[in-house]
C-alpha cells in the first residue's frame, strides 16, 4: 500500500477519513497500528469495529488501563543491534529537545544524554529513564560514564536531572515508562490482523506524556518492521503528525517503508507545523495525498505538488467532508486527481467497558506502592472531604487550585482516583429538579484519611490523640494528609502530609512519638523519610520527649512538635 497523507483545516473530515481507512484496512487483514494523541479517533475507531472482530483489537489508554511501555526497550530481534541502539537514543534525545526548546538543551546535556543512554545499553535491551536518572545522579556506577562526567563543567548533570525528573519523579508516568519489565511490547501485537489503537488523549496525560509514548510506538513499530522475518502489512495510523515531527523514523518509513511491507497514513491541519526535511519526504514519497479544505498559501503549494496549479481556488473553497484526491501514477495506472466526498463514519457496537477490561486483564501490572503514594490522589480525597461534590464543583476548586486546567484533566483524575477505590459516585435527590450526580469518600478513603482516628498502635490513646490533633491542624494548613497503611513491603510513616509548592509537592512525614524510648527506632524513622525527599516533624506529647528525641537525633534536619492534648 501507498503512504497517504492527509491534510486540511480542523474540522474537515481527517480523522474520521483516517478512521474508515483503518476499519477498512484491519478487516481486509492488514496490520494496523493506530496512534491517536487526541482522543475521539481511538474511540471512532473501537466503536466503528465490528463485534465480531473485537477479539483481534488492542485498545491501549494510559488512563484507562495501567500498563507500562518502556520508550527505550529494544526489539526482541534486531536487524542490527547497534543501528537500532543508535536510532533509539538519537529519537529520544530529539524528543526531548524539541520538548524543552533548543535554547535550553546545549551539547553537554546532548553528551550526557547519549553517553549515558549508550552506557545503559551495553548491559540492557530495556533501560529506563529511571535507570537514566540513577546513572547520571550516582546511585548507578559506571566507570566510562564517570570519566566523561567529570570531563564536562559542573552543574550539567544537574540540568539534565531536572530535565528527566518530571518524567521519572511524577508516580503516574514512571509507572507507563520506568516499569520493568513492560507489560505493553510493540512487536508482540503486530500480527496480522490485528488492530492496536493506542489513544494517547494530550489533553488527559499532557502533550509531552503523548508525544514521547506516540514516539516511543512509532520508533519501536519501524524497528520491529524492518526486523521482522515475515512481511505482512503494517499501516501506521497517525492522528496530529506535527506532534511527532522531530522523528527521523517518519523520514525512514518514507523513504523506506515500501521495502518492508510498512505504510503511512498521516493526518495534520497545515504545512508549516512540520520541518522542512520531514515535508518534503512527505510531499515526494505519499502515494496519495487527500487534501480537505485548507488557507490560500497551503492550497498553493499543494496544488503544485498535485501538478495542477489551476486546483489551488477548489482547495480553498472544499465544504466540510469533501477532499481533492491525488493518486500516484504507476506502471498499470495514470495519475489521478478527483474530488470526493468522504463517508460518515457508521458505529457497529456501542463503547463497551468490555474491551477495556479485557486489556486490563492482559497488560496491567501491579499496583505499586508509590502509585498509591501520589500526591494528587490525596488531593482530590482532601477537597472532598469539605463535602460530596459534583464533576463541575469539583472543577471549579480546581481551578483556584490550578489556574487554566483542563475539564479532561480534572475527569481522567477523578476517573483513575475511582478506579483505585478510593471515590465513589452516588445519585442524589434534589429538592428540585434533576437529581445531581456527586461524588463522594469511599469507606477505603475514609480509612486512609484515619477520620474515625482508630489507634493503631501500641501507645494506643495518647498516640491517636496526638495524631488528631496534627492532622487537623496541617489539614487546615491546606495539606492532604493521609494515615498510609503499614501493609506494603517497606514501614511507613505515621501520617503523611502533601502540600503543593511552587515546585512541585511537598511531603512532610510525620512520626509520633509518645515515649521515645527506643533511640535506634526514633533514627530509623527519621533516615526512611528522608531517603525520600520527606521533611519530618516528630509529634510529642511534653518538652520532656521532645528532649530526648533531640539527644537521639542532634542537629539533623528535622522539627519536634510539642502537642498539646488535653
Ligand atoms: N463524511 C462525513 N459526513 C458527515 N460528517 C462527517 C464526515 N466526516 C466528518 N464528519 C463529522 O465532522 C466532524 C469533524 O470531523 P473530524 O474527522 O473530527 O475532522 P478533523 O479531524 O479534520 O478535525 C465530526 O463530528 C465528524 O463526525
Ligand atoms: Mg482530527
Amino acid at each position: 500500500m501507498q503512504h497517504q497523507h492527509v491534510i486540511g483545516a480542523t474540522g474537515t473530515g481527517k480523522s474520521t477519513f483516517l478512521a474508515n481507512q483503518a476499519v477498512q484496512a484491519f478487516e481486509e487483514g492488514a496490520c494496523c497500528v493506530v496512534i491517536d494523541p487526541h482522543g475521539d479517533l481511538a474511540l471512532d475507531i473501537l466503536r466503528a469495529v465490528n463485534p465480531g472482530d473485537l477479539g483481534k483489537v488492542y485498545f491501549l489508554d494510559p488512563v484507562r488501563v495501567r500498563f507500562s511501555l518502556n520508550p527505550l526497550e529494544l526489539p526482541a530481534e534486531c536487524h542490527s543491534r547497534e543501528i537500532a541502539v543508535e536510532r533509539m537514543i538519537g529519537e529520544i534525545t530529539e524528543f526531548f529537545r524539541k520538548f524543552y526548546g533548543r535554547q535550553y538543551w546545549g551539547p553537554s546535556l546532548n553528551r550526557i544524554f547519549q553517553e549515558g543512554l549508550r552506557a545503559l545499553y551495553e548491559k540492557d535491551d530495556a533501560p529506563t529513564l529511571g535507570d537514566l536518572y540513577d546513572l547520571v545522579s550516582g546511585r548507578i556506577r559506571h566507570e566510562e560514564f564517570e570519566k566523561e562526567l567529570k570531563k564536562l563543567p559542573r552543574g550539567r548533570t544537574d540540568a539534565v536531572l531536572n530535565k528527566l525528573a518530571p518524567f521519572v519523579r511524577n508516580r503516574f508516568l514512571s509507572r507507563i515508562l520506568c516499569s520493568k519489565p513492560a507489560s505493553v511490547r510493540i512487536e508482540e501485537l503486530m500480527k496480522p490482523g490485528s488492530l492496536v489503537i493506542f489513544r494517547l488523549s494530550r489533553g488527559e496525560i499532557s502533550e509531552a506524556v503523548s508525544s514521547l509514548l506516540g514516539s516511543a510506538i512509532i520508533t519501536q513499530t519501524w524497528l520491529h518492521a524492518i526486523s521482522r522475518e515475515s512481511r505482512f502489512l503494517v499501516i501506521l495510523f497517525i492522528d496530529e503528525l506535527q506532534i511527532f515531527s522531530h522523528l527521523e523514523t517518519l523520514c525512514s518509513i518514507l523513504s523506506e517503508g515500501r521495502k518492508y511491507a510498512i505504510s503511512l497514513v498521516a493526518a495534520h491541519q497545515h504545512l508549516k507545523q512540520l520541518p522542512e526535511k520531514l515535508l518534503n519526504d512527505l510531499l515526494g514519497n505519499a502515494g496519495m495525498r487527500v487534501v480537505f479544505r485548507v488557507s490560500g498559501e497551503d492550497a498553493r503549494t499543494l496544488a503544485r505538488a498535485l501538478g495542477n496549479e489551476d486546483i489551488s481556488e477548489r482547495l480553498i473553497s472544499l465544504s466540510d467532508g469533501r477532499a481533492v484526491v491525488w493518486i500516484r501514477g504507476s506502471f498499470r495506472e495514470v495519475e489521478r486527481i478527483v474530488e470526493i466526498s468522504t463517508l460518515p463514519l457508521i458505529y457497529r457496537n456501542p463503547f463497551s467497558e468490555h474491551a477495556t477490561d479485557r486489556m486490563r486483564k492482559l497488560f496491567e501490572i501491579p499496583e505499586r506502592e508509590e502509585e498509591f503514594a501520589d500526591p494528587e490522589i490525596y488531593e482530590l480525597l482532601h477537597i472532598l472531604l469539605e463535602k460530596s461534590m459534583s464533576m463541575s464543583e469539583i472543577f471549579e476548586k480546581y481551578r483556584k487550585i490550578l489556574p487554566g486546567v483542563k475539564a479532561s484533566y480534572v475527569s481522567a483524575l477523578v476517573e483513575r482516583v475511582e478506579r483505585l477505590g478510593f471515590v465513589k459516585r452516588n445519585v442524589v435527590k434534589q429538592r428540585r429538579g434533576r437529581p445531581k450526580i456527586v461524588v463522594e469518600l469511599s469507606e477505603k478513603a475514609v480509612e486512609l484519611l484515619d477520620l474515625r482516628h482508630t489507634s493503631r498502635r501500641a501507645g494506643g490513646e495518647l498516640h491517636s490523640k496526638l495524631a488528631k490533633i496534627c492532622a487537623e491542624r496541617l489539614r487546615k494548613d491546606g495539606c492532604a494528609v493521609i494515615f498510609p497503611p503499614q501493609a506494603g513491603r517497606e514501614e511507613q510513616p505515621d501520617m503523611i502530609a502533601y502540600k503543593r509548592s511552587p515546585d512541585g509537592w511537598e511531603e512532610i512525614a510525620v512520626e509520633i512519638e509518645t515515649r521515645a524510648d527506643h533511640p535506634e527506632q526514633v533514627m530509623r524513622n527519621y533516615k526512611k523519610n528522608i531517603r525520600k525527599g520527606r521533611k519530618v516533624i516528630f509529634v510529642v506529647p511534653d518538652e520532656r520527649i521532645a528532649e530526648r528525641v533531640r539527644k537521639i537525633l542532634g542537629d539533623r534536619d528535622y522539627t519536634v512538635e510539642v502537642t498539646e492534648y488535653f
